[in-house]
């Protein structure tokens, strides 16, 4: 791709060429400036002559003057002969009359006369260069007067200027040669230097690093500056590849030999045994690498969120192309110009293409059809869901364009598609017509409402018809599937079997099973740890005022379906029933803004902004907030780094398919400490059965398991932890994946299947 593979010249001959090129310039300047000041010294030299020369015949000329034409041109014949570069002189009476000239000046006479005439006008010394069929001549033309004033005659000097302009000529050449030599050696020089000293010891590094990734346990390079000032670093990271490396494969071993827990190698084994040949492509509205223009730069930015979360690491293991709109203001810049780029950027492992949507597109159907119709219809979260036949039409429009550009990347190969979320229900039907050999999966990451709630969608069956062009649709809970077959049953013409969980319509059948995603292992991110995870941890007490308080942390994107206001509540009834916490514990909220296009959003943001506010002027004091409402971007490590410094993780949601974040919580706590509450409307919650379940709308008892979170004993919560950690770790985003493609690519006949890939 050309952003990848463009041809860029070496540092070391950039470098040369940047700093050659400006001395060369310099010099270039210095040298035409040199030569300018001779020129000028040649012809004032010149100017020096002529006029001495004038002097010297002033007399004698006046003297002759005085006679009649002929004795005074036999006067002054003999005077009037040159000698290089002196070409002769020439003198003319008061009326322009040429009276007796040097023989070599007679051929310039008819040049001579205006300059003569000048002179004679304006009674003065008139100098001047005429080009003639001979080269340039230099002129003097000196006005002659008697004592009383009376106007004489003219004297005329004339010389020969070639030897000037020859001169000039050679000395650029000599300075432009010597410019030359002198460019081309620092050339030379800076090339060699910085090639040996810059370029060489760094790409032998880059050349061990990369052995090093691709598991050669390759000799270190030698220690040359500046890499040498690197060795101690080199050496640390080379030690701790090679321990995460032997710790991995004694993982795959014991995997092998237990078959328990599912790794990015094993999902990556299993994908080519499952794929047999087919490719694979992954569509959904959300990019996983996002570029931004910020201060002129572009900036790379992970959008928050559960499916981009869960699927990055799949795509790592499996490879294929992800399809997502591309919503980043430097994504075109960054992208091919079919807008195709591998990703992640540094280590790259699959390709990401992306879709490009007009912002009337993406207004109608991702923030209208999308996110203010089919959002809160499926969360009961007392949202009015709203509809419009506009938003529709760019919500099928943009289905269409995404099911294009799949089977753009196809070509005529077979493939597998993995459809996901709500912003693309349609595109599985699309993609069946088009190509019916293809196998098509589809996951619906959010909660499925029951038929009552689905039925007030006006284009509810176009909707269904499109998902069930699926071989098969995943859900997290089997609450979701169930209230998916009972919209099917009710709404469209459509057969079900509720004994193998299938529906089928036009002649095809979608088979529709729970899927409860889970998370990637910590252990594959790049934060920090030991020492340098409580060092992180000590900057972000100092940081956030957060010393000797104790800590729950909350990690959401901002949406009404997270349940922000009922904890921020909680946290204040909990402060009026224990007042001896007051001072004592604090709320650290992160939140990322999300879909601020939309004002249900921005109100969402103000209306948080104010409570956290009017409960912080209530309780706080000089030195301590019960509430930290952080609103912004984390990047990976600091969202770690909180998970570890809190004590408690509050996952409030009214509803949410699944919440990985609450998984997230306990996947990050390898310490075994830590306390989860978890909101009972969560798809979590039916996994983790040892986090504090909460109702959040029960302001009461939200508070006092707030308390109870807070004196729990530690062996208790060391217990809790180490169930949910089992679990997690099991059910980790590999099995996920595994268990989907499973059943996606097993005989339709059959009903088991998550077995199998376990
Ligand atoms: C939920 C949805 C995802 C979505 C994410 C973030 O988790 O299921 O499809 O990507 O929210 O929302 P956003 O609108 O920013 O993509």
């Amino acid at each position: 791709m050309p952003t990848n593979t463009q041809y860029r010249l070496p540092n070391s001959l950039r470098m040369g060429l940047l700093v050659a090129g400006l001395v060369g310039l310099l010099m270039g300047v210095l040298a035409w400036l040199q030569v300018e000041r001779e020129r000028a010294a040649d012809l004032e030299e010149m100017d020096r002559r002529a006029y001495v020369l004038s002097h010297q015949m002033v007399y004698s000329v006046q003297a002759a003057l005085q006679l009649p034409d002929r004795e005074a041109a036999a006067a002054l014949s003999s005077s009037l002969e040159g000698y290089p570069p002196l070409i002769g002189l020439a003198v003319y009476r008061p009326d322009g009359r040429l009276l007796a000239a040097g023989k070599d000046v007679q051929e310039f006479a008819a040049d001579l006369n205006k300059v003569v005439a000048r002179a004679l006008k304006e009674q003065k010394d008139i100098i001047e260069s005429i080009r003639t069929d001979q080269g340039r001549v230099y002129i003097l033309a000196s006005a002659i007067r008697a004592p009383d004033g009376q106007p004489q005659g003219v004297l005329v000097v004339v010389q020969d200027m070639s030897q000037v302009d020859k001169l000039v000529v050679s000395r650029r050449v000599r300075f432009g040669f010597w410019v030359g030599v002198v460019t081309l050696l620092l050339l030379t020089l800076v090339v060699a230097g910085a090639w040996l000293l810059y370029d060489r010891p760094l790409k032998r590094m880059m050349e061990w690093m990369r052995q090093l990734r691709g598991g050669d346990d390759a000799e270190p390079p030698p220690l040359e500056p500046p890499a040498a000032r690197l060795a101690n670093e080199n050496g640390r990271l080379a030690d701790s590849l090679r321990t995460a490396r032997s710790a991995q494969r004694a993982q795959a071993r014991a995997v092998a030999q237990t078959g328990q827990i599912w790794t990015r190698e094993r999902l990556h084994a299993y994908m080519i045994d499952r794929l047999r040949g087919r490719r694979l492509l992954v569509l959904s509205n959300r990019e996983p690498y996002l570029h931004e223009l910020q201060d002129g730069k572009t900036r790379l930015r992970t959008p928050a969120g559960g499916l981009v979360t869960a699927l990055d690491p799949v795509l790592r293991a499996s490879g294929g192309v992800w399809i997502a709109h591309g919503a980043g203001n430097a994504d075109r810049m960054t992208a091919d110009e079919r807008g195709r780029l591998a990703v992640p950027p540094d280590d790259p492992a699959y390709t990401l293409r992306r879709v490009w949507l007009s912002r009337e597109e993406e207004h109608g159907y991702y923030h209208g059809f999308a996110n203010e119709g089919l959002w809160p219809l499926c969360h009961l979260a007392h949202e009015r869901p709203v509809f419009r036949a506009s938003n529709w039409e760019h919500y099928l429009r943009a289905n269409q364009r995404f099911a294009a550009i799949a089977l753009e990347e196809v070509g005529a190969d077979p493939a597998v598609v993995l459809v996901q979320d709500y912003h693309l229900a349609l595109a599985p039907r699309l993609l069946k017509d088009a190509r019916p050999d293809l196998t098509v999966g589809m996951f619906w990451h959010i909660p499925w409402p029951n038929p009552e709630a689905f039925r007030i969608c006006p284009w509810r069956a176009e909707l269904l018809r499109g998902l069930l062009g699926a071989d098969l649709i995943g859900f997290h809970l089997q609450q979701h599937c169930n209230n998916f077959l009972d919209t099917a049953d009710r709404m469209i013409e459509a057969r079900l079997d509720w004994n193998r969980f299938t529906v089928e319509s036009h002649d095809h059948v979608s088979r529709v099973r729970p899927f409860p995603i889970g998370v990637q292992p910590w252990s594959e991110r790049r934060t920090p740890s030991g020492i340098h995870l409580a060092r992180q941890i000590d900057e972000l007490r100092d940081r956030y005022s957060l010393d000797h308080v104790r800590v729950a942390v909350g990690i959401d994107r901002i949406d009404y379906t997270k349940g922000l206001p009922e904890r921020f509540r909680a946290v204040a009834r909990f402060l009026e029933r224990y007042p001896r916490y007051r001072g004592q514990f604090t709320l650290v909220q992160l939140s990322t803004p999300s879909r601020t296009y939309l004002r249900r959003y921005r109100d969402h943001l103000n209306e948080l902004e104010s409570l956290a506010d009017t409960i912080n002027w209530r309780f706080q004091t000089a030195a301590w907030k019960p509430i930290r409402f952080l609103v912004g971007d984390q990047d990976t490590a600091t969202i770690h780094a909180f998970m570890r410094l809190a004590e408690i993780n509050i996952v409030s949601s009214l509803h949410d398919g699944m919440n990985l974040v609450a998984k997230e919580f306990v996947a990050a706590r390898s310490d075994l400490d830590g306390v989860l509450i978890l909101s009972e409307f969560t798809g979590a919650a039916r996994e983790l059965s040892d986090a504090l379940i909460v109702n959040p709308y029960d302001v009461e008892q939200f508070a006092e398991t707030i308390q109870r979170a807070l004196e729990m004993p530690s062996d208790e919560r060391r217990e809790r932890m180490t169930q949910m950690r089992r679990h997690v770790e099991e059910h980790n985003i590999y099995r996920w994946a595994a268990d989907f493609l499973d059943t996606l690519t097993a005989d339709p006949t059959s009903t088991s299947s998550t077995q199998e890939a376990t």
